[in-house]
């Protein structure tokens, strides 16, 4: 809450504005903006922004000084001048090489103000492709939502101080020096900018652009505001253009749309987006390729095979005799070679270390093959290991059963790293968890500086345009002085040339005026006299005989009242005056003070008279 009012005040005021002008600033950031309606507010004497609302209402011409107010326009020919050459030496050239030789270059300058930033790039175009080329090829598109600045801008006029920073040799090529001492920019050049009002919040984006420049702009926008038209901007860039922000803007975390290429000149590069087809096309180039198969080559291999397996395996017929235990089963489980043949339910392996049998049979009835996990088994040396126990029915190719086939898989290694590679997950997950939120505070913490830095370059901004009104305000001020100065020094001949005493007093008897013909007879200079007390005068003239005239004057009731006096002149030589008392007036009639004058030789006559 500001002393203009309340935040829901100020949203109302905008509501207004909205509403009844069809202006809509609820997308820039409130610092700035009611920093700028409160300079206007105090402008017109008004404290808070209902009653701004209601003056907007009464005066609609207040409209346009709020707007005028709003829409900062600072801007200069080659603003921040590293910049430019980056353009020129690196943009420019590079853009050129990505179109064919006759591809015309389009270009847009979104806010641009009063045209400085457009006619810059102008002249660096024109100087890389030549005047003919450039006429032929490029076409700047320069636009700003307010209808004044454009003005200025398509008239290309521009003040001698406006173009300090344009390279002398290019001001020579480029501007004519018009009789007012203004510099207007080439007429030539000038055709190939177009300006117009557009507003980045609310109108289309110009399309298949090059290069695009939205510098100094996005700064006054909130982020959400900021995010839409750099959505916007994306659309309007052709593959690979090239997009140009302010010295203190930035895009916003998470832009996927751009992507940077000079950061410190603040250059960025539209990312190409793909297209739904062109998505799908490559999730379709990546189809699956066939399988080999593993054939084994004859039954010895196949037993070979399955004895040298590192699985312990076992199989057993459908009438439940066991029928195979290879190397790695006979080892496990101590099985001699004479076991081969037993009923599998009179070994001991057919319950220990997992009941089997039942798993046999569950097989069988379910076609289907089951396992039995992390079964604990004791290893030769002590050391518990793990198996993992997979029963499988077999059949032949009538589907007739055949048996079942019982592999002991050692999972014990692979049940270790999994708990290690948990363990370590979770440790890993907690070191992500801690890094996101690292990561999130320095992404806060970024894009306060950021909008620290944007808010700064906007006050910076609203301090240059209170300069340069400053400037103007100056200007007409020293004109007024000199015509004061001029005024006085005109009074002071007339006061000369009277070839009177002059003594003007305030209605206290305080001395305003006291010329040099005063000086000449009394004695005391204008700068002595000047401010004291009449009546303190330490002069020769009997003051306190003038005082009833002097009175009478001031309260109105007399006027032109003349006394005669005796007097002692500077010199001590006694001399008769006569002193006219008249009102001074001001411009409302009313009496400010009196005016004597003073005559020393006088003509004879009655000593005093009306
Ligand atoms: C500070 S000037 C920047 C001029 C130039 N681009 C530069 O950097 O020197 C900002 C300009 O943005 C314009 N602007 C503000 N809001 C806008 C909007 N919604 N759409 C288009 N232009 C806008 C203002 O009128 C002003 O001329």
């Amino acid at each position: 809450m500001s002393d203009a009012g309340s935040d829901s005040d100020l949203e109302l005021l905008l509501d207004y504005l909205r509403r009844g002008r069809g202006f809509d600033f609820t997308g820039y950031k409130r610092s700035s903006l009611s920093r700028r309606i409160e300079r206007r507010m105090q402008t017109v004497g008004m404290d808070n922004y209902l009653s701004y609302r209601d003056y907007l209402e009464v005066v609609p011409a207040e409209f346009t000084n709020l707007f005028n107010t709003i829409l900062i326009n600072v801007t200069s020919f080659y603003r921040d001048p590293p910049v430019w050459n980056y353009v020129a030496e690196e943009v420019l050239p590079r853009l050129l090489a990505q179109l064919q030789a006759d591809e015309p270059l389009r270009i847009w300058s979104a806010g641009c103000a009063s045209g400085e930033e457009a006619y810059t790039l102008a002249m660096l175009g024109a100087e890389q492709l030549g005047m003919e080329q450039f006429r032929e090829r490029v076409k700047i598109y320069a636009t700003d939502i307010d209808e004044e600045a454009l003005i200025h801008a398509r008239a290309a006029s521009y003040a001698a101080k406006a173009v300090d920073n344009v390279p002398p040799e290019l001001l020579e090529r480029y501007f004519e020096r018009n009789g007012q001492g203004t510099y207007v920019f080439s007429k030539e050049l000038r055709r190939t900018a177009i300006f117009g009002r557009h507003d980045l919040i609310q109108d289309a984006p110009i399309s298949r652009v090059d290069l695009l420049l939205c510098r100094n702009t996005l700064m006054y926008l909130n982020a959400d505001t900021q995010t839409h038209i750099l959505a916007r901007f994306s659309f309007a860039l052709r593959k690979r253009g090239y997009l140009l922000l302010g010295k203190a803007e930035l895009l916003p975390a998470h832009s996927n749309l751009f992507t940077p290429v000079d950061l410190k000149w603040r250059v960025f590069r539209a990312v190409p987006q793909r297209t739904l087809g062109e998505r799908l096309m490559v999730s379709a180039g990546t189809a699956g390729q066939g399988t080999a198969d593993a054939a084994g080559s004859g039954e010895r291999l196949r037993e070979a095979a399955v004895e040298a397996s590192p699985e312990g395996q076992l199989v057993v017929d459908a009438a439940g005799h066991l029928v195979l235990a290879n190397a790695k089963a006979r080892m496990l489980f101590s099985l001699g070679v004479d076991d081969v043949g037993k009923l599998f339910q009179d070994l001991e392996i057919s319950y220990r270390p997992v009941e089997l049998r039942s798993r046999i049979q569950q097989a069988y009835a379910e076609r289907h093959p089951s396992a039995v996990c992390e079964v604990e088994w004791p290893g030769p040396n002590g050391e518990v290991a793990y198996l993992e126990v997979q029963v499988t029915p077999l059949f032949d190719d009538t589907q007739a059963l055949l048996g079942a086939s019982v592999s002991f898989a050692n999972v014990t290694l692979s049940r270790r790293f999994q708990h290690e590679l948990e363990h370590a997950n979770r440790g890993l997950e907690d070191a992500y968890e801690e890094l996101q939120s690292t990561n999130e505070e320095l992404e806060t913490t970024n894009e306060e500086l950021q909008s620290t830095n944007e808010e700064l370059e906007t006050m910076n901004e609203e301090l240059q345009a209170t300069n340069e009104e400053l400037q103007a305000l100056n200007q007409v001020l020293s004109q007024r002085t000199t015509e004061l100065n001029q005024m006085n020094a005109l009074l002071e001949s007339i006061w000369a040339s009277v070839g009177r005493a002059v003594v003007v007093l305030d209605t206290e008897l305080r001395v305003m005026v006291w010329n040099h013909r005063s000086q000449d007879l009394w004695g005391l200079r204008p700068e002595e006299a000047q401010g004291q007390h009449f009546v303190n005068l330490d002069i020769g003239l009997p003051v306190e005989r003038l005082l009833p005239a002097i009175r009478a004057t001031i309260g109105g009731e007399d006027d032109h009242h003349a006394t005669l006096v005796e007097a002692t002149n500077r010199r001590g030589k006694t001399i008769h005056c006569q002193v006219t008392c008249s009102p001074l007036l001001g411009d409302d009639d009313e009496i400010h003070g009196v005016i004597l004058l003073t005559e020393d030789e006088p003509r004879q006559g009655p000593e005093s008279r009306p």
